[in-house]
């Protein structure tokens, strides 16, 4: 007896000392952690990150910075990098990662399934996560849904002293003048920019609610924001702020020409992720039906899989007709844009 005893331990010591034991140990222990490096710092997205934990028993660990912090971090860290995930916000961002190469492609049926293929990169280095729309947004007392209709209007003189946007080295006014470059031409952009330059009712400051106030408040007769940023100010505890989100109503330009200009706030998975098939599941889990309309309800964000319901309050907005580019080329021409700026003076 004694001699088996003895046997059974020679023999288990034997295999827990044979090579494929510790890396063995190693993919179990990845199996349950996952790291997240990400700009968006909503509420929401701690809600579905918790979810996840709880679906899937994966730990997620979240790394919180800027967007640009993010990714040089990613880069520095190289191939011993622990991320696992890049969220952020804008197209342009995503396509600027891609080009990093800090993404790496990711094949997946129920990701090319979920989110449409003008919201994805064409090598699925990136998925877009949520839509939002760059809107016209105005004080229904001063103003009326009839006053307004493109973003090309905004450059008439009838405007002058009257529109409140935010500086250029804004990413989000940067993919709108991406759009309106790849909707027409860089000229016609410049000489648009100049003009809305000339009919703004300040320098650019501030961010986007900061534009919705002073469309609130009479210093401007129409604001270029985000729609969350709406849903924001209506739920905010603050009680001025949200008094003012319920006051104000929201048009969506260019419904009868070449679309509103929306943009996406997505993913992507990390070239040296040590996680990537938890990598991939949390994608995954983002874009199914159910966390969609989390981010819809809890965000204000219109989802990209149509198979999720968009939450009644941005319903409630009327009904957004959109433009209809791949996503891409919002980071392709990010670069002109700037300079288009630039050349147009808009600070
Ligand atoms: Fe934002």
């Amino acid at each position: 007896m004694k001699h088996l005893l003895n046997l059974s331990l020679i023999l288990l010591l034997a295999l827990s000392s044979c090579g494929d034991a510790p890396e063995k140990s190693n993919s179990t222990e990845s199996s349950e952690e996952l790291n997240v490096y990400t700009h968006r710092h909503y509420e929401s997205d701690k809600v579905l990150f918790a979810e996840f934990e709880k679906e899937t028993g994966i730990k997620v660990n979240v790394v919180n910075a800027k967007a640009d912090e993010l990714m040089m971090k990613i880069e520095q860290e190289g191939e011993l990098s622990p991320a696992d995930v890049l969220i952020t916000v804008d197209a342009g961002r995503l396509v600027r990662a891609k080009n990093k190469g800090i993404l790496q492609r990711v094949k997946s049926k129920i990701l090319n399934t979920n989110i449409p293929a003008k919201y994805r990169d064409e090598e699925n280095n990136w998925f877009g996560l949520t839509k939002r729309a760059r809107v016209f947004i105005y004080n229904p007392e001063v103003m009326k849904a009839e006053d307004f209709s493109t973003y090309r209007d905004l450059a008439d003189q009838k405007w002058k002293g009257t529109i409140a946007v935010r500086s250029s080295e804004n990413i989000y006014n940067q993919s709108l003048m991406a759009g309106i470059i790849a909707n027409s031409h860089v000229d016609f952009a410049k000489a648009w920019a100049e003009n809305v330059v000339k009919n703004m009712c300040r320098a650019p400051k501030g961010n986007d609610r900061d534009q919705i106030k002073a469309a609130y408040h009479g210093d401007a007769k129409v604001a270029i924001a985000n729609t969350y940023y709406l849903g924001k100010m209506i739920g905010s505890s603050d009680e001025e702020e949200a008094k003012i989100g319920k006051a104000m109503k929201i048009f969506f330009p260019n419904t009868e020409t070449t679309g509103t200009h929306v943009n996406i706030s997505g993913a992507g998975v990390c070239k040296y992720a040590p996680n990537k098939d938890n990598a991939v599941k949390f994608l995954e889990f983002l874009s199914s039906k159910s966390a969609q309309e989390t981010f819809s309800t809890a965000n204000y964000e219109y989802p990209v899989n149509p198979e999720a319901s968009t939450s009644m309050l941005l319903l409630s907005w009327g009904e957004m007709i959109e433009d209809p580019l791949n996503l891409a080329i919002l980071g392709e021409l990010n670069k002109q844009a700037v300079q288009t700026f630039d050349a147009a003076g808009w600070k």
